[in-house]
């Protein structure tokens, strides 16, 4: 698929509509079930201003199903009270075996069906019959019920009191997977599907950032931005919201055919068009309904979306029907709740911590509070505005909430006629001085975070720094962990990572819980770290917006420490790695000149030296020996060291890339564009411009011709 396929649109402008309205809406559907490789935004953008060009000049052609039918304006009846052809029911909760045990009892009672251990069978059919249940998520969003008649979406409302609810038709439109028009054949005349709508969790995240930005108001949770997305009086506003529906049944239904369990009602609605969750199950016995509940709960966290639990339907339309209702709940089905992801809780305190770059975050100490199923003391507070937005002080009851494997964080503060009533504490001030070493915080504009600049100064910094620093990812040394790092630190044996190689037996004998043997393997892993690629030691070292993917990028590039201190990274004539900016060029300069780094930085440079040859090993992996004593023999070490040199042009069998990476590794400084201060001209074939500028400017010319294949 291309742009150019727009090309190909039929002449005929009703057939052109609806060739374009049907390849929007598979990539709509492909976009929404996640499939590999989706189409660009920007292709998408130009099928539907093609759509919309069309519809223009003919009027005529516009249906209701098209996709650009999504957005209206606010129409005058929206959020009048809408009824329900059937009740929009609640459903009774179990929370723990026992209620699900219970639950299925009391079903194979009054259905006369024993479970399967059991002897007596359903006397009207002489056969032994089974109860069989659908297992499903139980999605935490909005319930609303969807109106189709003739396959076309007429009415959507919200559950409201169960048997009427607000008319939200125009804002459901725009949530782009559903259909507004049924897939599929022998379709009901009347339907009515009830599903739940809702934000993925990341888009949720994405959406709070964008408002934070926009000085917007910020969600609690997914659920809120899905509810506050859903009640937005401008449907273009909800069009812009990241809203999904998912389909969990059906209402009344006139008409058509369908299938006869629940589980087959899933499919058909998978089939006509709708979300459905795709973990579902048919289960026999309870233990099949414990065993889902339990993998369900395992992968909660990794879920795309919240929930609060799953649900366990009687399969059998017809038992359904049988079973009827008690109490505004069908007696078919259950709720089986996971511990909730929010909890309420009090503050206890507010403590700064400094991050391992200096970034003081803000923690609530919290009275301990069972939230998802785990024990939370702390959460995260984030930053001075949001204590600030949120308005928490010390003593307040809090909302703690745990979602994913993110961090705890206090959502929002609980009014109660209680906190309205009785004095609360002063409002929190954020301090100007770091908590850990008393310098001056700084906080630049447009950032919400407060930091301490003071780097290897500040002592929290400097444990966080030496801890990263033999973390797995980085240097990986074994049995460093934060306690020994912690005595190193209180024995003055470390000041900075380098000290960690210098460290003897005797230095470690005083320290506690260090016997012979631990420090023999401790010192062993010490030593051996020395052997990881530079690029660990790039990322072990802490430099402020270098993560692991940069600094491998970084020392593909520049080969050697050497060659990365004598870089000037400011230097507009430096060819810098995709994806440097200013930014990370000047942390960079900041980090290699600042005094207090030479020492260490000498040192590893005297360590990790030896092994330029093998941190050289993704060059050598492509260039042969051959081609390496080729390029040494070309490229005299006299005229390289230290140089300022550009290359023009073209290789056989070497790309320029691995040349400049062959330059740096020989101490060159490779830059992209020739100035007066260029020192030399590496020349392939087809030299462009820059051959013509280095003439004009008498700077020295080196050819480089038949490189050996
Ligand atoms: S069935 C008659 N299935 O849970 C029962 N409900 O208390 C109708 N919910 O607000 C509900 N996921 O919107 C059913 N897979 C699921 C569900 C589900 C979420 C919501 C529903 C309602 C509440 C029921």
């Amino acid at each position: 698929m291309s742009f150019a396929d727009l090309d190909s649109l039929p002449k005929d402008p009703a057939l052109a509509v609806e060739r374009l309205s049907q390849q929007l809406r598979q990539w709509s559907a492909s976009y929404y079930r996640g499939d590999h490789g989706s189409i660009p935004d920007a292709l998408y953008d130009r099928w539907f201003e093609r759509l919309l060009e069309l519809e223009k000049q003919h009027p005529e052609l516009v249906r209701e199903d098209s996709p650009s039918q999504r957005v209206g304006t606010t129409p005058d009846d929206a959020f009048e009270k809408l009824g329900h052809l059937r009740p929009m029911l609640s459903l009774a909760n179990a929370f723990d075996l026992d209620d699900v045990l219970a639950f299925d009892r009391r079903l194979r009672g009054l259905l006369g069906i024993e479970s399967d251990n059991g002897s007596a069978h359903n006397i009207d059919t002489g056969s032994v019959p089974k109860l069989s249940y659908s297992a499903e998520l139980k999605f935490d969003g909005l319930a609303v019920n969807l109106r189709y008649e003739d396959g076309l979406l007429t009415r959507a409302a919200t559950r409201g009191d169960g048997s009427e609810g607000e008319n939200v038709l125009a804002n459901i439109r725009t949530i782009r997977n559903l259909p507004l028009r049924l897939l599929g054949q022998g379709l009901p005349s009347l339907i009515e599907i009830r599903g739940e709508v809702l934000m993925f969790r990341d888009e949720f995240e994405r959406l709070n950032r964008q408002q934070l930005a926009h000085g917007e108001q910020v969600f609690a949770n997914p659920r809120n931005a899905a509810a506050g997305s859903l009640r937005q009086m401008d449907p273009r506003v909800t069009a812009k919201r990241p809203l999904r529906f998912m389909a969990y049944g059906i209402g009344e239904r006139q008409g058509g055919q369908l299938p006869d369990s629940h589980f087959g009602l899933l499919q058909w609605l998978e089939n006509s068009g709708f979300a459905v969750d795709s973990l579902r199950r048919r289960c026999e016995s309870v233990s099949a309904l414990i065993a889902f509940y339990d993998e369900v709960c395992g992968q909660r966290d990794a879920l795309p979306f919240d929930i609060d639990g799953v649900v366990y339907k009687v399969d059998s339309l017809q038992l359904q029907e049988q079973l009827g209702t008690i109490a505004r709940s069908p007696r078919f089905a259950i709720a089986h709740k996971f511990p909730a992801q929010e909890m309420v809780t009090e503050l206890l305190a507010i403590d700064l911590q400094v991050g391992r770059t200096g970034a003081i975050t803000p923690v609530a100490r919290l009275k301990p509070v069972q939230v998802g199923g785990v024990q939370v003391t702390n959460a995260t507070l984030h930053n001075e505005d949001e204590i600030e937005r949120k308005d928490l002080r010390v003593g307040d009851l809090v909302i703690v909430r745990r979602a994913g494997d993110v961090i705890p964080e206090v959502v929002s503060r609980l009014e109660t006629q209680h906190t309205q009533h009785t004095q609360r504490n002063p409002a929190f001030r954020f301090p100007r001085q770091c908590p850990s070493c008393g310098s001056e915080l700084f906080r630049e504009p447009g950032e919400a975070v407060w930091r301490c600049l003071a780097q290897w100064g500040c002592k929290a910094q400097k444990r966080q720094r030496l801890i990263h620093f033999a973390s797995r990812k980085a240097l990986d040394i074994e049995g460093l962990g934060e306690k020994i790092v912690e005595d190193l630190l209180n024995h003055q044996l470390v000041d900075d990572p380098s000290d960690f190689y210098i460290i003897t037996k005797h230095d470690l004998d005083p320290l506690p819980r260090m016997g012979a043997k631990r420090i023999e393997q401790l010192l062993r892993s010490i030593e051996s770290s020395k052997q990881r690629p530079l690029s660990r030691l790039l990322f072990g070292m802490g430099i402020r917006h270098v993560g692991e993917e940069l600094a491998r990028v970084l020392t593909q590039d520049f080969v050697t420490l050497a060659s990365m201190r004598q870089t000037r990274w400011l230097d507009p004539d430096l060819a810098l790695p995709d994806g440097v900016g200013v930014e990370i060029a000047t942390s960079l300069q900041a980090f290699f000149e600042h005094p207090g780094h030479q020492r260490m930085l000498d040192r590893f440079e005297a360590w990790w030296a030896p092994k330029v040859i093998s941190d050289q090993a993704l060059l050598e992996g492509r260039l042969s020996q051959r081609q390496q004593q080729w390029l040494d023999q070309h490229c005299p070490k006299d005229l390289i060291q230290g140089a300022k040199i550009v290359i023009t042009g073209s290789f056989d069998g070497l790309s320029r890339d691995d040349l400049a990476g062959f330059l740096r590794g020989r101490g060159a400084v490779v830059l992209s564009s020739v100035s007066k201060h260029t020192d030399l001209l590496i020349l392939g074939q087809n030299a462009g411009s820059k051959l013509a500028k280095a003439q004009s400017l008498g700077v020295r010319l080196l050819e480089l011709r038949d490189f050996p294949g």
